[in-house]
């Protein structure tokens, strides 16, 4: 029988997901399906739940549902404890193991295809929600020089720098808090580029040789990378590189195998 797997979400219809996970499938011959499949905004549990009773042996979970993957989790992996936040699920006798792969999707991103080393860099995080939280904790381990976490409501930045203290050295603020301040790598895990806006970065924030790092993608340049193109920028990266590096992550739990993902992401990114 054909292992089947869903990415769960709402919206879904334009989840790039089903194409990257038949592609790992074709590449690694794993006899699998792979669905996307919309959960009424209060319909996750039901969802989830009839998948698991049909046979599904994994999931992946995404936007609004990955609080709700961590509490239907009957165990968790520390990234996922850690990150309140569960994008994989996987099934098996009889147990919910809950993973978050973002995290570590992004540093391989960075590291392996961009060729950026994180160790002794510093880096800024623009964003204190859910999908900055997710990505911490795995940046931490590389060891950065600094973490610093700028967020418009600075109060949520520095709560959640007080969760990491121990893991490396952070800083936190609003934008202007790191007024002066130069970083190696800025990510954007803030929303803004979802309604084309650009957070309030002071001026002369990128050191030479920078990289600028949206973790949003679309057909076009973010505003984020538009920006930073401006000022001179020459390393720029949208978010399809995590997206495949995180989907091989979760590919990796469920099937044993980690597929190879650089054509994968070169088709993505330059597609025909
Ligand atoms: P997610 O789970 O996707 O991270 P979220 O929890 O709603 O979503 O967090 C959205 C993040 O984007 C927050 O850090 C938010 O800043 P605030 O905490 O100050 O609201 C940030 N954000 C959204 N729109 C923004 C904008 N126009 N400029 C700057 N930051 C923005």
């Amino acid at each position: 029988m054909t292992d089947r797997y869903a990415v769960v979400g709402n919206p879904i219809a334009h989840s790039k997901s089903p194409l990257i996970h038949s592609m790992f499938a074709r590449q690694t011959r794993q006899d699998m399906r792979y669905d996307a499949m919309l959960a009424p905004l209060d319909g996750f549990k039901t969802t989830a739940d009839t998948f698991r009773q049909l046979g599904g042996k994994g999931m992946n979970v995404t936007v609004p549902f990955k609080l709700e993957a961590h509490q239907l989790a009957t165990g968790l992996t520390e990234r996922a404890g850690i990150a309140q936040a569960v994008n994989t699920l996987k099934f098996e006798d009889g147990q919910i193991l809950g993973d978050n792969t973002d995290g570590a999707g992004l540093v391989q991103d960075i590291i392996g295809n961009l060729n950026m080393p994180i160790t002794g860099k510093h880096i800024l995080l623009m964003g204190a929600g859910g999908a900055a939280r997710g990505v911490i904790l795995p940046l931490l381990q590389q060891k950065p020089a600094m973490l610093a976490i700028a967020n418009r409501t600075p109060q949520k930045a520095v709560a959640l720098q007080k969760q990491f203290i121990q893991h490396g050295q952070t800083d936190a603020g609003d934008y202007a808090h790191f007024a002066g301040k130069r970083f190696d790598i800025i990510i954007n895990a803030t929303a803004a580029s979802l309604n084309d806006a650009l957070p309030a970065l002071p001026p002369g924030i990128f050191a030479a040789d920078a990289l600028a790092y949206d973790m949003m993608y679309s057909a076009e340049p973010t505003r984020f990378l538009k920006y930073a193109e401006k000022q001179g920028v020459h390393h720029l990266a949208d978010g399809i590189g995590m997206l495949v590096e995180q989907a091989a992550e979760s590919f990796h739990l469920w099937r044993g195998i980690r597929p190879e993902t650089k054509d994968i992401i070169a088709q993505l990114k330059n597609p025909g």
